[in-house]
């Protein structure tokens, strides 16, 4: 085998990408991997969206800006008096880029340790080649790869707003929101999904007056719905001006300010005008320069490559996975995913389970939540039990000074098999793990009502919640 064949080529170094690739070298294949994204020193900085761009510097942001907000007032309830209190915004970014940049050699040293080769550049496909496909590299470096194998984990692209392309100074995508120089006296944002809710909290922590523009009239329309109006509630007291179903117009930028004309749920036409645009209104999947049709790639109309529940493309050989592909654009998916494909690719009976994929909006209080929503189970027909119990009514919540929220369990009526779970509150991020597992081994909430958890601790929460499925909450 040349230095340049492989028995795996994975395009895309997001966690999609480079988990695939580790994973097939743990198996024993040549692997190389092939990402375009570059730091702003021109050096290699693997790890997709989610560590350039996303999960990673998003929650680095959001919590400083939360240490920020408690120094502000919530430590006065403890008895810590803060004076003098002073945000350098400047020190708070730079925290941030170091922490990608640690992310970004992180994932460079596992390449090395697991003997995957990098090549810092585009992979297009370039043809057939004998047994495989080669993947011609450009960019950074240029080379020409030939593999059995190709795995395509390009991942996705923040979408754009008709008449409103991101400038990235005014007019912002999720790039630009993570890395505004000043804090805005007004900050717009489009979109109340995750990124808006995220990133709107990071800078109305730091002091900014934040306005988002949501074009549904439900709040979280995927989330439970009680667990949505109960966020909905506590993030309007947390002062982000939440307007929903607002149809947006015409968005016209000035020197130092952007216009957004909106009609607002009433139909009354409004305009707003901010210092900074942050346009979170979802995502599309990548294949920019990928020339999918040298080879015949097939996508499907909104442009995600077309694969079967097994992550296999309409060609031999060519596997798809993360946000280039259908299902849920997270970080988590798109790694098991990845582990999937290269054991597949191994013979093995590679295995995602999509109803136990937890998702979490890491606001405060944090949302998390596994499988089925309330109103999910009534529009599929399905006979269940709810129990709920509230962070207020939890010793350790208390004691940390952070009583919002609950859990709520559903289970199936009949059979008690748990059949979501959702959780606003502390650390919900944390706690949605165990319902999770509990999931994943089809407990029922008795299960979890009879486990011992410990004490004092937000965990307890979850087993009252159990508990309360069968009316039998102990603390509430
Ligand atoms: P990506 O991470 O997008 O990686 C794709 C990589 O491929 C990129 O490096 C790209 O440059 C490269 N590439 C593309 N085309 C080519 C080519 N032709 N040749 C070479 N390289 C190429 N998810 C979570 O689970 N938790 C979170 O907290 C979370 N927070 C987020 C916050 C924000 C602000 C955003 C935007 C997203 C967040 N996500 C989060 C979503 C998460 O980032 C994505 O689901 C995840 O990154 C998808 O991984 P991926 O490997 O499919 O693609
Ligand atoms: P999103 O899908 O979460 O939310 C987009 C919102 O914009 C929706 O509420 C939608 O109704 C609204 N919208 C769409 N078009 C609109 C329009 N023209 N006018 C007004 N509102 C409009 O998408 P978002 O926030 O951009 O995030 C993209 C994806 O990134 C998420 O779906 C998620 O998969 C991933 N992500 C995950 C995070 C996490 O796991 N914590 C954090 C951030 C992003």
């Amino acid at each position: 085998m040349s230095d340049k064949q492989f028995d795996v080529v994975v395009i895309g170094g997001g966690p999609g990408g480079y988990i695939a690739a580790i994973r097939a070298a743990q198996l024993g294949f040549k692997v190389a991997c092939v990402d375009e994204w570059s730091n702003a020193a021109g050096k290699p900085a693997p790890g997709g969206t989610c560590t350039n761009v996303g999960c990673i510097p998003s929650k680095a942001l959001l919590q400083s800006s939360e240490h920020f907000e408690h120094a502000g007032h919530a430590f006065a309830d403890h008895g810590i008096k803060v004076s003098g209190l002073e945000l350098d915004l400047g020190t708070m970014l730079k925290r941030k880029d170091t922490i990608v940049k640690q992310n970004n050699d992180g994932i460079l040293f596992l390449f090395k340790k697991n003997k995957v080769s990098f090549f810092h550049g585009r992979g297009a496909f370039a043809g057939t080649a004998e047994g495989g496909y080669t993947i011609n590299v450009s960019g950074p470096t240029t080379d020409t790869l030939t593999a059995r194998n190709v795995v395509i984990a390009t991942g996705s692209n923040a979408r754009q707003l008709p008449g409103a392309e991101f400038d990235e100074k005014l007019i912002l995508s999720n790039a630009g929101a993570l890395a505004i120089e000043a804090v805005p006296g007004k900050l717009g944002v489009i979109g109340a999904g995750v990124i808006g809710l995220e990133m709107g909290s990071v800078w109305r922590r730091v002091g900014a007056d934040v306005t988002v523009l949501e074009g549904l009239p439900t709040f979280l329309g995927a989330v439970d719905e009680q667990i949505a109006k109960e966020t909905h509630k506590l993030f309007t007291k947390q002062g982000l001006k939440i307007n929903l179903g607002c149809k947006i117009g015409a968005i016209t930028k000035g020197e130092n300010s952007v216009s957004v004309a909106y009609a607002d749920s009433t139909g009354a036409e409004q305009t707003a005008t901010f210092d900074r645009l942050i346009i979170s209104i979802g995502r599309v999947p990548n294949t920019i320069g990928l020339n999918g049709e040298a080879v015949g790639l097939q996508l499907d109309e909104r442009g995600f490559v077309v694969v079967d529940d097994e992550c296999r493309t309409s060609l031999p050989g060519v596997w798809a996975v993360g946000d280039v592909v259908r299902g849920p654009m997270l970080a988590h998916k798109a790694e098991e995913e990845g582990v999937a494909v290269a054991e597949r690719i191994a013979g093995q009976h590679g295995h995602v389970n999509f109803n136990t994929i937890p998702w979490v909006i890491y606001t405060s209080p944090e949302i998390a939540w596994v499988g089925k929503t309330e109103q999910q189970l009534k529009a599929e027909g399905v006979a269940y039990k709810a129990g709920t119990f509230p962070f207020m009514a939890n010793g350790r919540a208390r004691a940390l000074g952070d009583t919002s929220g609950m859990v709520k369990f559903l289970a199936d009526a009949t059979t008690d098999e748990i059949l979501g779970v959702h959780i606003v509150g502390p650390v919900a991020s944390e706690l949605i793990s165990e319902a999770v597992v509990a999931m994943e081994f089809k407990a029922s909430s008795e299960d979890i009502a009879r486990i011992c958890h410990a004490h004092p601790s937000l965990s307890e929460a979850v087993k009252e919640a159990a508990l309360a499925v069968d009316k039998r909450s102990l603390n509430f």
